[in-house]
């Protein structure tokens, strides 16, 4: 380490010999500092001197700040090599997703009911033997179970009928659920998945969508629930369809009815040109979804929540989703909406 030596001789030769060997050694020691500490110690050592003449006095402040900076732009400078980013580069493209068609179809049916005033509602996909079949007015072993092939749960046996758990089969029991909670008047739509133990073809899978309608007031009458699903289907289909009900049963509704629209593929004539319409089986019409006045009976087990069966009523329907935008979309088969190609899916983006 450099010390000031003692000085003899002041000669200005050599003083200036001096002043050259001192700051030969600053330099020599600045290049030779690596990092902060040795930095500090260095520069503590050098600018403290009080050996130090005045005009090397300033040379030394100059080398001092000239190895901070080497220092710090010598760390950014690292810094830069590591992180170097390649501007150039393309950026990474990450795929965009769209609504599927089922999905799109349904929000778009809930935006009409809710253009109604109609709320939304929900309900479990797993659900007990008394909200998807006794509330709704199923007697235990009464036929109408069999018209929904059920998927039941295992290990249920023990229970209770009412308590055992099954895959619910249609929408519907989120009607008992919702009347549960809220007291009349309701006014509200419920869509979700379903399950029914149906082989996968063309026309059916063991899980689909369906979105159920629920209105509750005083005075609710038919006429209600034929204007209402008229207003509906134009919504969906558009204005010029027709709509026609059919009678029909359905054990948590009566009088139940099917709704049918006018094929609005083939305007209702049943023919596309010279060939026959294939979505309505050249019928001009279309089966689009069940309906009916709320069973007094179903009431009967809100009773207790404001839904006295002599005073209020109401109307119910429930249509499937998937068939829906079949219709819509012109696919010829249900499968296509489950098996998740892509190829597929990309041609609603
Ligand atoms: N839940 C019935 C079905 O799945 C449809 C329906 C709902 C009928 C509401 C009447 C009223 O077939």
């Amino acid at each position: 380490m450099y010390t000031v030596p003692k000085l003899t001789n002041f000669s200005s030769a050599a003083l200036d010999a001096a002043a050259r060997d001192l700051l030969s050694a600053l330099e020599a020691e600045a290049a030779a500092i690596r990092g902060d500490s040795e930095y500090k110690v260095f520069r503590d050592r050098w600018l403290a001197r009080k050996d130090g003449v005045n005009e090397l006095k300033t040379k030394i402040t100059v080398v001092v700040e000239a190895t901070l900076e080497r220092l710090q732009g010598g760390a950014s400078a690292d810094r830069l090599l590591a992180e170097r980013v390649d501007i150039t580069l393309p950026g990474i493209r990450r795929p965009l997703g769209t609504e599927h068609p089922v999905i799109r179809t349904m929000n778009e049916i809930v935006g009409v009911f809710r253009n109604l005033g109609y709320s939304v509602s929900e309900g479990p996909e797993i659900e007990t033997d008394y909200s998807n079949f006794e509330s709704l007015n199923f007697p235990p072993h009464h036929p109408a179970r069999d018209m929904q092939d059920t998927l039941f749960l295992a290990g249920q046996d023990e229970k209770a009928l009412r308590d055992r758990l099954l895959l619910r089969t249609h929408t519907s029991p989120v009607q008992i659920r919702t009347m549960e909670k809220l007291k009349p008047p309701l006014r509200i739509v419920i869509p979700g998945k379903v399950y029914r133990n149906d082989p996968p073809d063309a026309s059916h899978s063991p899980v689909f969508h369906q979105i159920e309608g629920l209105a509750v007031d005083n005075n609710i009458r038919f006429g209600d629930l034929k204007g209402t699903l008229d207003h509906a289907m134009k919504a969906l289909f558009g204005s010029k369809v027709k709509t026609q009900f059919r009678p029909s049963f359905f054990p948590f509704t009566e009088p139940s009815a099917e709704m049918m629209v006018s094929c609005f593929i083939c305007g209702g004539s049943g023919k596309r040109g010279r060939e026959p319409c294939r979505p309505c089986k050249t019928t001009g019409w279309i089966e689009i979804l069940g309906c009916g006045m709320v069973d007094p009976n179903v009431f009967e087990f809100v009773k207790d929540n404001g839904y006295d069966p002599a005073k209020v009523s109401g109307f119910a329907f429930g249509m499937g989703a998937d068939r829906i935008a079949i219709l819509k979309y012109g696919v010829d088969d249900i499968q296509l909406f489950f098996q998740g190609d892509v190829r597929f899916l990309q041609q609603f983006g």
